[in-house]
């Protein structure tokens, strides 16, 4: 293909054009390691380059290098182990973002980035790049970029898409062949017995015919979606941010098949994916799947036109407000708000009655976790309590949130004044913990006495 050859640099050359105070960009989870080794020797060259991403599966070299951190700095929408650990040594921080407006941000919101280096496929016969199993945002920072790189990786699957899934040599100014690293791949997340206890009640809450799921992040979601395999469910559909493992073993049983669903029928929609060298392999070239960018999958009207759309996700807290924190413990920063919100804004969604309906009434969003966990002593802690504690950043606010399950039940929140919210809360806690939490309620004039004693 005409210029390609032209274009190709070492991952030397394009670190070399890094200049003092320059933002840069390394697009989402699959960061381009060859460049991200060759940036890293610069360190003590330049000062103050601020490189923002989406989460990164392996150490970032330009932070190892760099201690003090003075020549590079990082944001990361989503906060993953590597990065946690960085942020608590002062080298980075946390972008708070909804997965789904990230693509805004770029094109409307923040300055140019001056530099840009996303991973992409080898390029095909007719001069494209594939954005792989992490499209998200990728075409809004190429085109928001003063200088647009593309680091290949060998062996990342090619994905059919909607839009915004490819870019091509003639957008591209440099290609950097990356030949020694792999996709990154990680293991399915395990579930234990309460996962499987949860899953129940949520398997209970979803049609059997036809219906459409997203499912989020954790061992928790793809447990339901096992399980309503099991319970003689047919015709699933998928409209969701993440593609799982799940999915994959439905999809080859023949339960989800999409030929229900409202919206992009028999397609599984979706944003990215993050697993298996076997789920790599089931997404490559694979016309059953349509990915799109975040700025779609996660749009709440899109979500809307989906009907028996089931929106699954988990969270790490919640209080006897309803209030729900799902990406932070505390004042650390654990993960990011990704596309929770959207989807469970979406799957309630309804428009109104002066404009053509859509949003089905049917939907549902849940939220779920354990009821407790264990400390670092192994004492169990309740999830539910009084207020969230100090610093714990709200992830859907208390007038968002429908469904919320643990392993003792459901709560369904709408229309609740907080009296019943407090009480249908505490009813899901684990029951070592009840009683103290409607004293506490109690004391913050949450819940007088009479509805304590269920006289109203
Ligand atoms: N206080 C203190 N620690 C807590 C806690 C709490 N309230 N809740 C959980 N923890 C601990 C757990 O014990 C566990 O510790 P361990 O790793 O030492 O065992 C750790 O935090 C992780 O908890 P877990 O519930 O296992 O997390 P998960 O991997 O299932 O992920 C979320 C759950 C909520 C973090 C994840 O779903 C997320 O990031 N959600 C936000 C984004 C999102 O939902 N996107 C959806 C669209 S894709």
């Amino acid at each position: 293909m005409s210029n390609y050859g032209n274009k190709l640099a070492t991952p030397e050359k394009v670190a070399a054009m890094v200049k003092d105070g320059m933002w840069l960009d390394y697009g989402t989870v699959q960061i381009p390691r060859a460049f991200d080794r060759a940036l890293a020797e610069r360190v003590g060259q330049v000062k103050n380059v601020k490189v923002r991403m989406l989460g990164h599966l392996t150490p970032l070299e330009i932070q190892e290098k760099d201690p003090e951190a003075t020549s590079f700095w990082t944001g990361n929408f989503h906060v993953l182990g590597f990065t946690r650990k960085y942020i608590a040594e002062n080298k980075g921080t946390h972008v708070p973002y909804n997965f789904g407006e990230a693509a805004r941000y770029y094109r409307e919101d923040l300055p140019p980035i001056d530099i840009c280096v996303q991973t992409v496929t080898p390029m095909n016969k007719h001069g494209y790049f594939n954005f792989g199993p992490l499209n998200n945002y990728k075409k809004a920072v190429f085109d928001k970029s003063k200088i647009k790189v593309v680091e290949t990786v060998e062996d990342m699957p090619w994905c059919y898409g909607g839009y915004d899934d490819c870019i091509h040599i003639s957008e591209i100014d440099y290609v950097i062949e990356n030949k020694t690293d792999k996709i990154i791949t990680i293991p399915a997340p395990a579930a234990d017995e309460t996962d499987k206890k949860i899953a129940g009640y949520i398997a209970d809450m979803i049609p059997k015919e036809g219906p459409t799921l997203q499912v989020g992040i954790g061992g928790l979601p793809d447990t339901v979606l096992r399980l309503l395999a099991d319970s003689g469910a047919t015709d699933i559909g998928i409209h969701t941010e993440m593609v799982t493992e799940a999915m994959l073993e439905l999809h080859e049983a023949g339960l989800i098949t999409g030929k229900k669903k409202t919206f992009l029928p028999e397609k599984i929609v979706w944003a990215f994916a993050i697993g298996s060298r076997r789920l790599y392999d089931w997404i490559d070239h694979n016309p059953a799947l349509a990915m799109y960018p975040t700025d779609f999958t996660n749009d709440p009207n899109v979500i809307a036109m989906n009907k028996n759309l089931i929106s699954i996700n988990a969270c790490l807290g919640i209080d006897l407000q309803g209030q729900v924190s799902s990406e932070s413990i505390g004042f650390s920063q654990f993960s990011g708000t990704g596309g929770q919100l959207a989807f469970v804004r979406g799957a309630y969604y309804r428009s109104n009655k002066g404009m053509s309906l859509y949003g089905y009434p049917e939907n549902k969003s849940v939220l779920a976790t354990h009821a407790t966990y264990k400390d670092k002593q192994g004492n169990l802690k309740s999830k539910i309590t009084p207020t969230l504690p100090p610093g714990e950043i709200v992830t859907v606010p208390r007038v968002d949130v429908s469904y919320l399950v643990t392993e003792f039940g459901v709560a369904y929140l709408k229309g609740l004044s907080i009296p019943e919210r407090v009480l249908a809360i505490t009813n899901i806690a684990h029951p070592d913990f009840r009683d103290e939490l409607l004293e506490e309620a109690q004391k913050m004039h949450w819940l007088n006495k009479q509805w304590a004693l269920g006289a109203i």
